[in-house]
Parts: C-alpha cells; structure tokens; sequence
C-alpha cells in the first residue's frame, strides 16, 4: 500500500481544486497584462474593469495558495503524528465551505461586491465563512495531534505558522473608519502572512518533504528549523515597518523598517544553504528527483524573489522612488512565485503519486513543467521589471504624467502578455501531468 494512512486521501480534492483555480488565476493575469499593453473595447471595459480582474487575480492566487496549503497539511499530519485525521469528513465539509465561499467572492467582484482591501476584497459577510473554514481546518488538525500526543519540532511549526496565519486574519474583519489605520492593519495581515505565518508554513512542510526523499535524520533538519524560524519571527515581524513608510506612521518606522527588513534575506539564505547541505546528503538515497528539484528551485528563486528584488526596494530612500509601482509587481510575482508556488508544486509532486497508488512515476513532463515555468516567470518578471524601472524614471525622477509613463511601458507589457501566454502552457502541461501521472518506464527506472 502507498498511502500510509487512509485519511491522507482528503488531500486529494484539495489539490485538483487548487490546480484548476491556479489555470484560472493565470488566464485572468493575462487579461489583466493586455489591458496594459493594448487598449481595450471600452463595452468590455465596463463589464470587467481593471479593478475587477485585478481583484479576481489575486484573490484567485491566495485562494489556491491556501487550499494547497491545507491539501498538503492533511497529508503530512497523520504520518508525522501516526494516526489518522480526526475527522475526513470535516475536512470534506470545510473545502466546500471555502470554495463556495471563494465562488461567491468572485461572482460578487464582477458585481462590483467588495471590500475594496487589495488581496483581501472578500465581502465582509463572507469573511465570517472563512473564519468559520479556518476553525474547522485547525480544530481537525489540534484534535488530531492532541491525540495523537506525538509532538515533533516539524508539526510545532506547522501548527504554529498555521495558527498565526488565522489569528492576521482577523485584522481584516473590523472596519476601520480612519484610512491610516486601515493601511496599517492591512499589513498585519498581508506582509505578516507572506513573511511570516507562511514562511513558518513553508519551512515545516519543506523540512518533512526533506527528511522524507533524502533521508536525512530529523535532528539535522530540525535543528535548522529552529534557527530559520527564529530569525524569521525576528526580522519579519519588525520587518513590517518597510510599509509604515508611507501611511503616517511615526518616521521612526522608516529606519527600524528599512533595517529590518534589510536583513529578511538572512533566514531565506540559511534556507538555501540548507537546501544545499541535503544536495551533498543525498547520494545514493535520493527518493524522488523531481520532488528534490522543485525544492532547491524553490530555495533560490525564493531567495531571488522575496530576498534580491525584496531587498532592492525595501530601503526608504529607494522605496520613495519605486513605491507601488510596477517595481513592486515584479517583487510580488517572483516572491509569491518562488517562495510560495513552487512549494506547493513541490509538496503536489510528492503526494500525488502516493494519493493514485504510484510507488514511482514518470519525472519528464514533470521536470520540463518545472523548467518551464521557473524560466517564463523569470521573463516576466524581468519585463515587469523593465516597465517598473521606466515608470519611475519617467514619472518620479522626470516628473512627467502618468500616461507619459504608460507610453513608454507598453511595448514590455505586450512582452509580459507573450510570456503570460507561455507561462500558461507551463501551468496547463504541469496540471496534465498531475492529474494523469504514469508509472516510471522500466529503461529509465534505475537512473
Ligand atoms: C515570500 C515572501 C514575500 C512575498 C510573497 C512578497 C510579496 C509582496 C507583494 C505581493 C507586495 C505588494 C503588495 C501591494 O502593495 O499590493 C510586496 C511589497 C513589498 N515587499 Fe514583499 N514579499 C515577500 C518578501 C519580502 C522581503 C523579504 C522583502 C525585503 C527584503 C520585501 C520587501 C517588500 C517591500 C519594500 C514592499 C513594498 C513595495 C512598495 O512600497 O510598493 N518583501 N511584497
Ligand atoms: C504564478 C503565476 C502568478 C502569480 C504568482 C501572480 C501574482 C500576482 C500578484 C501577487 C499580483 C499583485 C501585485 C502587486 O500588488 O504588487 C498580481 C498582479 C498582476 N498580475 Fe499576476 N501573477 C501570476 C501570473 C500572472 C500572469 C501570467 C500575468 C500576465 C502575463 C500576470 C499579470 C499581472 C498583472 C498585469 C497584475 C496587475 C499589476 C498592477 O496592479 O499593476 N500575472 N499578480
Ligand atoms: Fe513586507
């Protein structure tokens, strides 16, 4: 038997509802580039504006990155705490809670139905849903390692980082009538889940993925995850004060962030050093290549994302400059890329063929996706890159208008559109390969 346990089998709807919602994530990604780089019927215009699409692109991307998430924590705790789930079928209940609740959400922003917080514009009301979600998701994993009683470093980060991430969450309900203060919470959530609950997230489920295809001992993953999660922790949350800068915030905010998050690459770099340590562990017992290559591309490009092109624009005098322009998208992209897609790719690869009942399966298809995809969200992200540097060159060093501006950049979002569309065949070709993994060919098996 492949599974360990019969209750990791709830991963499975997670995951193929999270892969349909990425393909639909970027479709709509593409849109939103053609509206830059063409223009657009205005008839189409005012059905779909560009806040819309925006909206549904990025609530899209949140929305899959979670239920991957919950997919691949259903499927490590049972065999981390050797027990089953307390309970499949909350676990059943609980994703059609969350996808009802996202298809609302989505039908309501075409209705113009929102909040209005960027990442975050679910209704209000439907907020109460997915605080319902979100208690049902940790009630089933507490009872499970409750009982269980089999506590380990892995499932304390896990819980923890899971934890945290709900409780940010809550900072979105109230509403706060003074727009400074909505802004600030604004960041508890989104800067406190990316560069902290979920980096607390990624390090517990890419340790286990670790000690699972390497066959490391525990004590050596665990003992970097300590570290990692320290320094994280630390550098993140007063990492926060790198959006203070323009909110009417105290102007102390404005070193105590820039010197903070000037040292959030640390963590990210002990992550890649790690994931170079288990490189030279490997030999000989190396337990899924593919798994183990979208790890280290994860570990760097998580480093190029969040660390170089964070890094770049987090220092006050630069962030005057660059502030919400095209500069940031291109951060936002290969962070939430590199950091965040490729974990979950990663965790897929290893759980999808244990979910069908495959003891090894074919890694072509699979290691071309990855190639594919890491090289055509590099291309994009240098292009947004391009567009953001002439942006702010243009409008805040030149002072010229904004249209001056989108002039200017249009030729590298019709770049953006082309690469989008590659990208796209990169998603398509890695969902294909998921859903429809074959068995390994027996020439290939031994290599
Ligand atoms: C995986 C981790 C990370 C992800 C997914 C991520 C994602 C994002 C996103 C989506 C935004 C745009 C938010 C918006 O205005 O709508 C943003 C802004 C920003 N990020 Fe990150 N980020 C990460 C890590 C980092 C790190 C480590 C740094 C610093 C070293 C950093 C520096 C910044 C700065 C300075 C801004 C504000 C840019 C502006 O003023 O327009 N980020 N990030
Ligand atoms: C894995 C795939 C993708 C991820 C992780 C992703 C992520 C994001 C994020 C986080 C934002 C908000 C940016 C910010 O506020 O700073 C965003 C906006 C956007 N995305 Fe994507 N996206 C993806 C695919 C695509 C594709 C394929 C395209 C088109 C070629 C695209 C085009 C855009 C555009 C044009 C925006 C709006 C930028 C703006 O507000 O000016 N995205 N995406
Ligand atoms: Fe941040």
């Amino acid at each position: 038997m492949v599974l360990a346990y019969p209750s990791q089998r709830v991963a499975y709807p997670y995951f193929v509802v999270a892969l349909f919602l990425f393909i639909l994530q970027v479709i709509v990604g593409i849109w939103l580039a053609s509206s830059y780089a063409f223009t657009m019927p205005q008839g189409l215009v005012d059905i779909l504006p560009f806040s819309t699409t925006r909206a549904i692109h990025t609530n899209l991307l949140v929305l899959w990155l979670l239920l991957g998430f919950m997919g691949s924590t259903y499927f490590m705790v049972p065999e981390e705490t050797e027990r089953d789930l307390f309970s499949p079928t909350l676990a059943y209940v609980q994703l059609a809670l969350l996808v009802g609740t996202g298809v609302a959400a989505l039908t309501g922003f075409v209705f113009g139905w929102t909040k209005g917080r960027p990442l975050l514009e679910i209704p209000h009301p439907l907020d109460y849903l997915v605080v319902g979600g979100a208690l049902i998701f940790l009630l089933n994993i507490g009872m499970t390692m409750l009982r269980a009683r089999r506590w380990t470093v892995t499932q304390g980060s896990l819980l923890g980082g899971l934890v945290f991430l709900a409780v940010m969450y809550l900072f979105n309900l109230p509403f706060y009538a003074n727009l400074s203060i909505d802004w600030y919470y604004w960041w508890w959530v989104i800067h406190l889940w990316v560069e902290g609950a979920w980096e607390l997230v990624a390090a517990a489920l890419t340790a286990w993925i670790l000690m699972k295809i390497t066959g490391v001992p525990r004590e050596t993953v665990e003992k970097w995850l300590y570290v990692e999660l320290g320094l994280f922790l630390f550098t993140g949350i007063a990492g926060t004060g790198h959006h203070y800068y323009w909110l009417g915030a105290p102007k102390y905010w404005l070193w105590v962030g820039g010197f903070f998050s000037a040292l959030e690459p640390v963590p990210i770099i002990l992550m890649l050093v790690d994931a170079w340590h288990y490189i030279q562990n490997r030999r000989g017992q190396l337990n899924g290549r593919l798994v183990f290559t979208f790890a280290t591309g994860m570990a760097i490009l998580h480093l190029v994302g969040a660390g170089f092109w964070g890094f770049a624009h987090t220092l006050p005098p630069i962030n005057y400059y660059t502030h919400g322009s095209q500069v940031t998208v291109a951060h936002g992209h290969i962070a939430f890329f590199g950091a965040y897609v490729l974990l979950n790719l990663m965790f897929f690869y290893y759980a999808m063929p244990k979910l069908k009942g495959l003891a090894s399966y074919d890694e072509r298809r699979g290691t071309l996706a990855f190639w594919w995809l890491s090289l055509a969200m590099l291309g994009m992200t240098l292009a947004f890159s391009v567009a953001g540097v002439l942006q702010t060159y243009v409008e805040r060093v030149m002072g010229l208008g904004y249209m001056t501006a989108q002039a200017q950049m249009r030729f590298w979002f019709t770049i953006l559109a082309v690469l989008g569309l590659t990208l796209l065949a990169g998603v398509v070709l890695t969902v294909v390969d998921l859903l429809t993994l074959r068995p390994a060919p027996p020439a290939k098996a031994s290599a």
